[in-house]
């Protein structure tokens, strides 16, 4: 029960399992992967797709001949295996030439080449069947103060994402953007930090409707942020576009665990939420297996990511269907939440009704416990299997 299939919609960058272990201190510690290779490999594993950045797939600088010749050999391989690209991404921090940043670099030239490398992807992506394009702003932003003026960035962040969103209306391409926000690495601190920043955000673009975002797990955690909240205001909005599933471990750096390692007891809320939600959405798993691992400990991983996932879908399915949790929900007045504040009436209704205010016990409403302690017992019960 715990084996994944395609129906379940788990999908993995090349980038992930494809990570050579290169870090701050320290050499690769594993060889490069062939994408065809990875595509194979997490097939039989049992993910429905795999997704890149334009670089991962076609090395920086390829010619268009060579181009052609590795897009050609990894179509095969989606054909052959029935795996899906539903999304694509760009790469714009590797390169030194982004060094401050691509979309927002101070320098114009350097954010119309962007520009252009993004577009020239986005039609791959379509090609390869996308519909949704994912943008992570990895050098947008700052060390210091007066080396960004950040006004002056936003709205060249909002140009581009407005001439992005021309260009694939233009095309009558069937794709939307989505936008993952991160609050610092690589640089010292990155624009759009959060998932509300990144909402507010994009509330001023020209095309909005074509605009949400990408959470990912430990980028949240890093800011200290409940991960389950900000997906829900992510839900609530309709803007939950996409999600990269990782752990993660506190505020420190940015540690991309497998997902379900880390912070398990917000694991656990999260698939909660994503399946009482509906989320119909691709589960992407964004990680990269520790440099520690051999290939036989990075295939593992991605194993462990998706089999996590579905441990957790079945405990949070057995806890919501549990008689004595459903008891536990009504002591604690979660019905009565779900209840509009006002009546029929309205304000109307409110300002004259004296059961309100004038008239209300407020010293007898605040005894009433909650009752939050048993919930949350039964929740840590069921995910440890108790
Ligand atoms: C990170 C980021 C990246 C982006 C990816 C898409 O961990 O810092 O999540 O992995 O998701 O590069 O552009
Ligand atoms: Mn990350
Ligand atoms: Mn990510
Ligand atoms: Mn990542």
């Amino acid at each position: 029960t715990y084996t994944p299939t395609p129906q379940d919609k788990f999908t993995f960058g090349l980038w992930t399992v494809g990570w050579q272990g290169r870090d701050p201190f320290g050499e690769a510690t594993r060889p490069a992967l062939d994408p065809v290779e990875t595509v194979e490999k997490l097939a039989e594993l049992g993910a429905y797709g795999v997704t890149f950045h334009d670089d991962d797939l076609i090395p920086f600088g390829s010619s268009d001949a060579e181009r052609e010749a590795v897009v050609k050999r990894f179509r095969q391989a989606l054909e052959s295996t029935g795996m899906k690209v539903p999304m694509a991404t760009t790469n714009l921090f590797t390169h030194p030439v982004f060094k401050d940043g691509a979309f927002t670099a101070n320098d114009r030239d350097v954010r119309r080449y962007a520009l252009r490398k993004t577009i020239r992807n986005i039609d791959l992506a379509v090609e390869l069947g996308a519909t949704t394009y994912v943008a992570w702003g990895g050098r947008e932003g700052a060390e210091s103060g007066a080396a960004k003026d950040v006004r002056g960035a936003l709205d060249r962040m909002k140009e581009a994402f407005d001439l992005l969103a021309e260009y694939v209306t233009e095309q009558g391409y069937d794709l939307r953007f989505a936008i993952e926000p991160k609050p610092n690495e690589p640089r010292g601190d990155i624009l759009l930090p959060t998932v509300g920043h990144a909402l507010a955000f994009i509330e001023r673009l020209e095309r909005s409707e074509l605009f949400g975002v990408n959470p990912e797990v430990g980028h949240e955690q890093m800011a200290g942020l409940n991960f389950p909240h900000g997906i829900a205001q992510a839900l609530w909005a309709d803007k939950l576009f996409h999600i990269d599933l990782n752990g993660q471990s506190g505020i420190k750096y940015d540690q991309d665990l497998r997902f379900g390692a880390g912070d398990l007891r917000s694991a656990f809320w999260l698939v909660d939420l994503l399946e009482s939600a509906g989320y119909a959405g691709m589960r992407h798993f964004d990680f990269k297996p520790p440099r520690t691992e051999d290939f036989g400990g990075v295939w593992a991983s991605a194993a462990g990511c998706m089999r996590n996932y579905l441990i957790l879908k079945e405990r949070s399915a057995a806890f919501r269907a549990d008689p004595k949790v459903q008891q536990a929900l009504l002591d604690s007045r979660l019905d009565q939440l779900a209840q509009p504040t006002a009546d029929e009436a309205g304000l109307a209704g409110l300002l004259a009704d004296k059961s309100a205010f004038e008239e209300f016990d407020v010293e007898a409403a605040a005894k009433r416990g909650m009752a939050f302690e048993q919930l949350d017992q039964l929740a840590m019960e069921h995910l440890l299997g108790a």
